[in-house]
């Protein structure tokens, strides 16, 4: 399972990516307004010039042909762009048509396993079932992220399963149980899933025993 950073702040990115866990970013147009930018493409050229690894953007427009447009240029901004494109019926057409000219989709806001499936027929390269929003609602978005796990493996779908909208790091864990091969969290999330009292109160005693031994480093 790879992780991804959800966030537009590059400085959140640099650091996920010097810590040589984080594979790739996913942005939405909530997460840019948060970091606000004079220019989406510089904002995005930026962003992937951090990572190597896979970076969603996503468009901003509802119809099929506005969608098309701005993914034909976004795939233009940098060699590592995936276009996120909303799984509806517009997002669905858009998919297909830029998948066949070679352009990456995500298909994002995913929140059924029938939008999976026609996500993946669509020929879209992740699909991204939003967990946290459905759990809002009192569904169980874990769930759903299995079923199409085993739906996709079930027919070999090639499409890449990404587990977005995570709140904490149980809901990281269940991701990697269940088989997501992505799952994009908050910056906050990561940190709360490196931290540990007991590692921190180790570290400080066996810092604490060597000083007071006066033992030397040589
Ligand atoms: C995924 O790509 C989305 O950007 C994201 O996970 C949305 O999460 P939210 O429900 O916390 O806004």
């Amino acid at each position: 399972m790879r992780i991804f950073l959800d966030t537009a702040n590059v400085d959140e990115i640099a650091h996920g990516v010097k810590l040589g866990v984080v594979s790739g970013v996913t942005t939405n147009p909530s997460l840019v307004s948060k970091v606000g930018c004079q220019s989406y493409q510089e904002l995005v050229q930026k962003i992937c010039s951090i990572t190597s690894g896979d970076v969603s953007v996503e468009v901003i427009e509802e119809d099929a042909s506005g969608m098309l447009a701005q993914a034909r240029q976004i795939s233009k901004w940098a060699s590592n762009v995936v276009v996120k494109v909303p799984a509806t019926e517009e997002g669905l057409e858009a998919t297909s048509i830029l998948t066949r000219e070679g352009i990456r989709v995500n298909m994002t806001l995913c929140f059924s396993l029938n939008q999976a499936v026609l996500a993946a027929l669509a020929g879209a390269s992740y699909v991204s079932p939003f967990v946290g929003r459905l759990d809002d609602i009192g569904e169980d978005g874990m769930a759903l992220i299995e079923d199409i796990v085993k739906v996709f493996n079930r027919y070999s779908y090639e499409t890449r399963v990404l587990a977005a909208s995570i709140r904490h790091p149980n809901h990281v864990l269940h991701a990697a149980r269940v088989g997501a091969h992505v799952v994009t969290m908050p910056y906050k999330v990561l940190k709360q899933m490196i931290k540990h009292p007991l590692t921190d109160n180790g570290v400080e005693r066996f810092l604490t025993d060597w000083r007071q031994s006066g033992s030397v480093f040589s």
